[in-house]
């Protein structure tokens, strides 16, 4: 059959596949133009001695048959048999960047579906690949990969890990053998590797350098891998991980992986970002309506289990003072739940606690001008509660087995149609009764033995999962929802579409949530990030930091207050009311704008801002994470705005320290004087940074004139 390829065209990248004679990706990166028919055989690979006797493809599913001895695109078997399919182009349909390739293995019975998308306005490009048996016995899968190859010069990767309360921390090596594998079988997307990296030219950093960035859109167990091949090319996988014996096709049946959300920056990671957060604000986030993002309360670590609802109503009242505009009661609220041990699935009132029904305090915070909202955490069960001494079988568990609880609680079976409908009525009934704008839905264990029927079960878990949210929004199409799972435990592109907002963390120490926001900033847009001022004294590390470095630090996500307003003392609200104020006069262009994180010499300081996307103006925030390595902080060259035009600077919070502490005889002239300066020198030669103090931050404006 004679060759041919399929050229997608994005706005900065492009990817050239060909079809057949197999179907492989023979280009991905910065655009080309002027590609001619002819122009593949000028990568055709040589065959070397010592090899195979024929060049052996990298095919959009690697396959053991074509002679690549790396990790194969799936792997499966029919009783044994049917274990090294290889497979055939079929046909093509192409919809401007949109293909679906069908290719086919008839000797073993399995057909394989390649969709890939390149979105021509972000450059993000989107893939999944659909097995399906043709034959009329069972078909096992043990994996089923999408696969991406890469240049050999991408032989540096950062990923991340993490743990409860230290999520998204990122990590950097060297690819130049063997390769890199991360595997989550936590049955969550996970605090400890979340389900995406970043591969690229060596010393990529912020702004420079190529790179390809990875995310598996999946809220389960994952696998994700980058292979550099005995020859040099690489490639990477991602997969949702799937226990043994956990999916079984029938005829006719097919399973999909879930999407890989992909993008090429010629940029440095901000042009990955940029890319990433461009399209989760066009194709995966669906917010009810355009309005702002609210400026939360949450009353977790305000109260914990303390509910009494005339307490609460005088904390709206402190909230609304500050200028909160969503008002959320955390755990607490329902039948017996007044520690972590007991109630969990017993989402009942408790009219012990709130005697007089919900109702005053909903009306409470609604005539206060703010929205209400509640936290559930309905997959979760503690063997304390009367839904476990009705039903000690909803369990997602194996029987004759003891699993551990996690957080005195287990897991229910949302396979079960009487578990589904049970949270289903009782989410639906809650959110029906009362003037409900948001949930938030925690989840608070790792799973442990997922079984249903016998049979490993957590991908049904997980699809599962999101039929309840798809069901329940259906329902109830204005409220929106926040994934929380202690923390950042469940944070993915696939919750999204269905969630409006991330609990980033149950870490709110200011210091530490610099760094966890920023490695969450690489995939997701400040508008979904939950950052909440939190007390002065940090219930997760016991630092204490000064409401200039907490009001600072949450400003730039969707921004909140985790604590009592009612016990702050006046200055300490007077800081909220300031730095909420701040953060909406900015959260137009906070939310809509381009993130940049700059490169800069010294580690000890962090620097990070939004440009808009008309680069009409931009925020930058000097974060002074430790002691600054050199007695001078040097420039900061701000790059991203326009070269020929010229910006106002203006100095929009300082750190009273700076002026007070004796650390500086004299400040940089910015500082007290008006400057403007053009965009190319902003980018290029920067202004001088004063020396601030650790733990203390700095905002400023630049505004074209
Ligand atoms: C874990 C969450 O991350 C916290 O914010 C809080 O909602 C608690 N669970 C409540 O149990």
């Amino acid at each position: 059959m004679k060759e041919s390829v399929v050229h997608l065209q994005g706005n900065t990248s492009d990817l050239i596949i060909q079809t057949h004679p197999v179907v492989e990706i023979l280009y991905w990166g910065d655009k080309i133009s002027g590609v001619e028919a002819t122009a593949i055989q000028a990568v055709k690979r040589a065959v070397p001695n010592g090899r195979l006797d024929v060049d052996t493809p990298v095919t959009i599913s690697p396959e053991h048959g074509r002679g690549v001895f790396s990790s194969p695109g799936m792997e499966g078997n029919r009783q044994g048999l049917d274990w090294s399919p290889v497979f055939e182009f079929q046909a093509i349909q192409q919809d401007g960047n949109h293909l679906l390739i069908t290719t086919e293995d008839q000797i073993a019975g399995l057909k394989m579906v390649c969709e890939l998308k390149l979105d021509s306005q972000t450059d993000v490009l989107q893939v999944r690949n659909t097995l399906t048996n043709l034959k009329s016995a069972t078909y096992q899968v043990d994996r089923l990969a999408v696969t991406l190859p890469l240049p050999e010069r991408a032989d540096e990767l950062m990923a991340f890990h993490g743990r409860w309360v230290r999520e998204f921390q990122p990590h950097r090596l060297k690819v130049k053998h063997g390769g890199y594998q991360q595997e989550n079988r936590r049955g969550r997307t996970s605090h400890e590797y979340f389900p995406g990296f970043m591969q690229g030219t060596t010393s990529f950093s912020e702004q420079q350098g190529e790179v390809w960035g990875f995310h598996l859109a999946w809220s389960g167990n994952h696998r994700l891998r980058s292979d550099v091949k005995t020859d040099g090319r690489r490639f990477v996988q991602a997969e949702a991980l799937y226990f043994s014996g956990e999916i079984t096709l029938s005829e006719g049946e097919s399973i999909s992986t879930p999407w890989v959300y992909a993008a090429y920056s010629a940029q440095g990671l901000n042009g990955m970002s940029h890319a990433f957060h461009q399209f989760v604000r066009k194709q995966i986030i669906q917010f009810p309506d355009h309005k702002p993002r609210p400026v939360h309360l949450n009353t977790w670590e305000g109260i914990y289990f303390d509910h009494d609802p005339e307490y609460i109503m005088q904390m709206a009242s402190r909230a609304a003072e500050l200028g909160v505009e969503r008002f959320i009661i955390d755990d607490g609220w329902f039948k017996s739940r007044n520690n972590d041990l007991a109630a969990l699935g017993d989402w009942y009132l408790d009219t012990n606690k709130y005697p007089n029904g919900l109702e005053p305090v909903v009306a409470h915070v609604r005539n206060l001008g703010m929205e209400f909202g509640i936290w559930f955490e309905p997959e979760m069960i503690n063997p304390d509660s009367d839904l476990f001494r009705a039903h000690p079988d909803w369990l997602l568990a194996l029987d004759g087995y003891q699993q551990p609880t996690g957080r005195y609680q287990y897991v229910l079976d949302l396979q079960k149609p009487q578990v589904f409908d049970y949270l289903l009525e009782r989410l639906d009934t809650m959110l029906g009764r009362y003037d409900i704008a948001y949930v938030k839905w925690d989840m608070n264990r790792e799973v442990v033995q997922p079984g249903h029927d016998g049979y490993a079960a957590l991908d049904g878990q997980t699809k599962a999962l999101y039929d309840l949210f798809d069901e329940l929004r259906q329902r109830h199409p204005k409220v929106e929802f926040e994934s929380c799972a202690s923390g950042g435990g469940r944070i993915d592109y696939e919750i999204l579409k269905r969630t409006h907002r991330f609990w980033t963390s149950d870490n709110n120490d200011a210091l530490e949530r610099q760094q966890i926001q920023r490695g969450m900033s690489y995939f997701f847009p400040p508008e979904v990030m939950g950052s909440h001022i939190g007390g002065r004294h940090c219930h997760c590390t016991r630092r204490t930091h000064s409401i200039g470095f907490r009001g600072l630090t949450a400003l730039f996500g969707h921004m909140g207050v985790e604590l009592d307003p009612v016990k702050e003392s006046a200055e300490e609200r007077a800081g909220f009311t300031h730095y909420i104020a701040l953060h909406k006069q900015l959260r137009p262009l906070l939310h809509s704008g381009k993130v940049v994180r700059i490169d800069h010499h010294d580690p000890a300081l962090q620097i990070n801002g939004v440009i808009a996307q008309d680069q009409s103006s931009a925020v930058f925030l000097f974060s002074q994470l430790a002691m600054p390595t050199y007695t001078l902080s040097g420039n900061a060259r701000l790059a991203g705005l326009d070269p020929t035009k010229h910006y106002r600077l203006t100095v929009l919070d300082q750190p009273a320290s700076m002026r007070t502490g004796g650390v500086m005889k004299k400040l940089p002239l910015w500082l007290d004087e008006e400057m403007t300066l053009s965009g190319a020198w902003l980018a290029k030669a920067g202004i001088a940074l004063p020396v601030l103090d650790p733990e203390s931050a700095l905002l400023i404006k630049l505004d074209a004139m």
